[in-house]
């Protein structure tokens, strides 16, 4: 008999149909399983769970006691209680190091949208509105040669360094819980405290992975420690900053201008305050959402539950 696999969220299609070659799936592509019936069968029944932010809490493994390998098709794993899988003896995995460039051109991409205010000249473009030539009020602001302040120096942040450093001569400041040798050699990166980092960026980018250490790590006394001037880049998760305070700042200019990937709840309500300021910009939380970098994952996240069902250990496990 086949083993049971719980797809849940965005497992690339050709993916899916290998999956499907090997295992007995049943897959939901969407938030639909809430209140679905099928969704708590396949979860009572499910030997492997594959997928992209399924809160894998206490509570929805007593409801899954075949469980043997909770695959996550993201680098992020916030959305995993990883001390009751470990207790339970379930493995854990994720997609690290594939998405590192995806990441870091949709964070690049942000910031030079934020900076340049592209969003909001497009609108101005389409509207037809442009019928004389730009006002100063209009203008953004330059990237190249600015001091760009990375917290969370990991793979993703590394990479932004590199486009920073190689492609726009920008000086970089970084905090991280540790040296990263690698971004200091090639990238003339320099370690600082974060407060000094905050006081001295241009441009600040948020990197760190979501824990309870880093929740709201960026609230109203880091944002009034910014420049007047500076423009805040969040590319983590939306918890890692205090939501209330970023719209004070701005609202108060005590920052520039903001870029968010991410939202304290995804997808944020249309009503969020932050919504209404010309002065944000925003994506859907889609860092590492491209054709090919989804696929990527979806296929190394296929490799690490294949491993896992079949008794060996998967690739890029996280609770060894
Ligand atoms: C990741 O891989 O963690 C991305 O943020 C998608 O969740």
């Amino acid at each position: 008999m086949k083993q049971k696999v719980l797809s849940y969220m965005r497992v690339d299609e050709r993916v899916l149909a290998e999956l499907e070659k090997e295992f007995d799936v049943t897959s939901f592509q969407n938030h639909e399983y809430v209140g679905d019936p099928r969704f708590d069968q396949a979860l009572k029944e499910a030997d492997g769970i594959i997928g992209l932010a399924l809160k894998v809490t206490k509570e929805l493994l007593e409801l899954a006691p075949n469980v043997k390998i909770v695959s996550n098709v993201s680098v992020g794993y916030d959305n995993l209680d990883l001390e009751e899988l470990t207790k339970r003896q379930i493995m854990a995995t994720n997609t690290p190091n594939i998405l590192d460039d995806t990441t870091a051109d949709a964070m690049f991409g942000l910031l030079l949208a934020t900076a340049r205010r592209i969003p909001e000249l497009d609108h101005y473009v389409k509207a037809g509105q442009w019928t004389v030539s730009l006002q100063p009020e209009q203008y953004g602001i330059d990237v190249h040669h600015k001091t760009l302040g990375i917290i969370g120096m990991g793979n993703i942040g590394t990479a932004i360094a590199k486009r920073a450093h190689l492609g726009f001569d920008m000086k970089i400041l970084y905090h991280n819980r540790s040296r990263r040798t690698e971004a200091e050699e090639r990238f003339q990166a320099t370690y600082c405290e974060l407060d000094e980092l905050l006081e001295r960026s241009d441009y600040v980018c948020l990197m760190v992975p979501a824990s309870k250490a880093t929740k709201h790590l960026i609230g109203k006394a880091e944002f009034q420690r910014m420049k007047r001037t500076a423009i805040f880049i969040n590319g983590s998760r939306g918890q890692n900053i205090d939501e209330e305070a970023l719209y004070e700042a701005l609202v108060q200019g005590e920052i520039r201008a903001a870029g968010m990937d991410v939202f304290t709840e995804e997808p944020t309500r249309p009503d969020n305050p932050l919504l209404s300021l010309s002065n944000v910009v925003t994506l859907p939380h889609i860092g590492s959402s491209t054709i090919e970098c989804e696929y990527q994952m979806s296929k190394l996240a296929a490799d690490n539950l294949r491993k896992g069902l079949q008794g060996q250990k998967p690739p890029t496990l996280i609770n060894e």
